[in-house]
């Protein structure tokens, strides 16, 4: 796998860009508003746990009285389209512009959906929705409005992104995270179906990171199992370096656009597991499956000559 370097020297481009991300009172996202402030970025972030938001705010505010950028957490609950609305509207509405949009905010598993007491009794009783609620449904409508206010005022060809923070739960099998990682293959699919119309046609590179487990509150269940078989552990700065990376550099070393990058990461360093997996279907597909599926990608083209439905 190509290998993806995290780089905080490239930071100094978000001076002045308009941030909106989900998350921001712990973890990876709280590391993520941290590292937008000290580079001058404007910061409009949403959490659930606003008395956290307003704890970071107010420590980053007292280290730096005289910083003039915006940091503004708004009342938000990942699963309401209207609060996903209202933060991108937020931003908008103080700087005529949203430059980047980052979805981080998620929720793991907290009970067994397939616990084995479950009988013929007790399965008649519907299971809390709230993980699907939030890793999905809410990344769903936040990419959906992202790509609306994003594609503001691009006309100039500025240079605008969504990156989504999923998991290495995206593509591999992780035993226990029953519906945590369904999700998390929601949000990877997500961003495979949309990532042709949102680059191509609306000239928003949309890029994902997937770590390994991130010694954070979310993590602490898995930490020692981690630790005891000695698998690298992630740092919640490394995560968000990673995804900063992706929003502060819009090209690749070749040249190219940054886009349709798909970032694992693990013990700190990155690797990019789209483009490979991309360039070797014909060993895991066939040479005639890959053919046939690089001819399906033209004749759908960007998604939007052709409808879902026959009418
Ligand atoms: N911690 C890990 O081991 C790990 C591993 C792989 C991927 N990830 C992913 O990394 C990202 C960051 O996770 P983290 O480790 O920082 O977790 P965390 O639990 O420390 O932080 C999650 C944040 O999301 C917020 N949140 C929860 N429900 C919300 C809702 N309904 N609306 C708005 N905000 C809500 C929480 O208040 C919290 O601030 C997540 O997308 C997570 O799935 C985490």
């Amino acid at each position: 796998m190509p290998p993806y370097h995290r780089n905080p020297n490239s930071f100094e481009a978000l001076k002045d860009q308009v941030f909106v991300l989900t998350g921001g009172a712990r973890g990876v996202a709280e590391s993520i508003v941290r590292y937008l402030f000290a580079a001058r970025a404007h910061v409009f972030f949403g959490d659930i746990d606003q008395d956290g938001s307003d704890k970071v705010i107010a420590a980053l505010r007292a280290q730096n009285p005289s910083a003039t950028n915006s940091l503004v957490a708004i009342p938000f609950d990942a699963r309401k389209y209207d609060d996903n609305l209202a933060l991108f509207k937020a931003a908008y509405k103080t700087h005529g512009r949203v430059d980047h949009a980052i979805s981080c905010a998620a929720v793991t598993e907290s009970l067994n959906w397939y616990d084995e007491s479950l009988n013929l009794g007790t399965i008649e009783a519907p299971p809390p929705t709230v993980i699907i609620d939030v890793n999905f449904t809410g990344v769903l409508y936040f990419a959906r409005i992202a790509a609306v206010y994003l594609r503001q005022g691009n006309e100039n060809g500025k240079d605008k992104s969504l990156t989504i923070v999923g998991s290495i739960a995206s593509f591999k099998e992780q035993a226990g995270l029953f519906v945590y990682g369904p999700t998390k293959h929601g949000v990877m699919g997500l961003f495979r179906s949309t990532k042709s119309l949102m680059s191509k046609k609306y000239g928003i590179r949309i890029n994902m990171v997937n770590p390994s487990h991130i010694n954070t509150i979310m993590g602490s269940a898995v930490h020692d199992l981690w630790v005891a078989h000695g698998l690298p552990v992630n740092e919640a700065y490394h995560v968000a370096e990673h995804v900063l990376t992706l929003a502060s550099t819009p090209k690749k070393p070749d040249g190219t656009v940054a886009t349709g990058i798909a970032v694992y990461v693990e013990g700190g360093e990155g690797w990019d597991i789209e483009e490979d997996l991309d360039k070797t279907d014909h060993l895991w597909m066939g040479e005639e499956m890959s053919r046939n599926s690089a001819k399906i990608d033209i004749a759908l083209g960007t998604g939007v000559s052709w409808k879902p439905t026959k009418e």
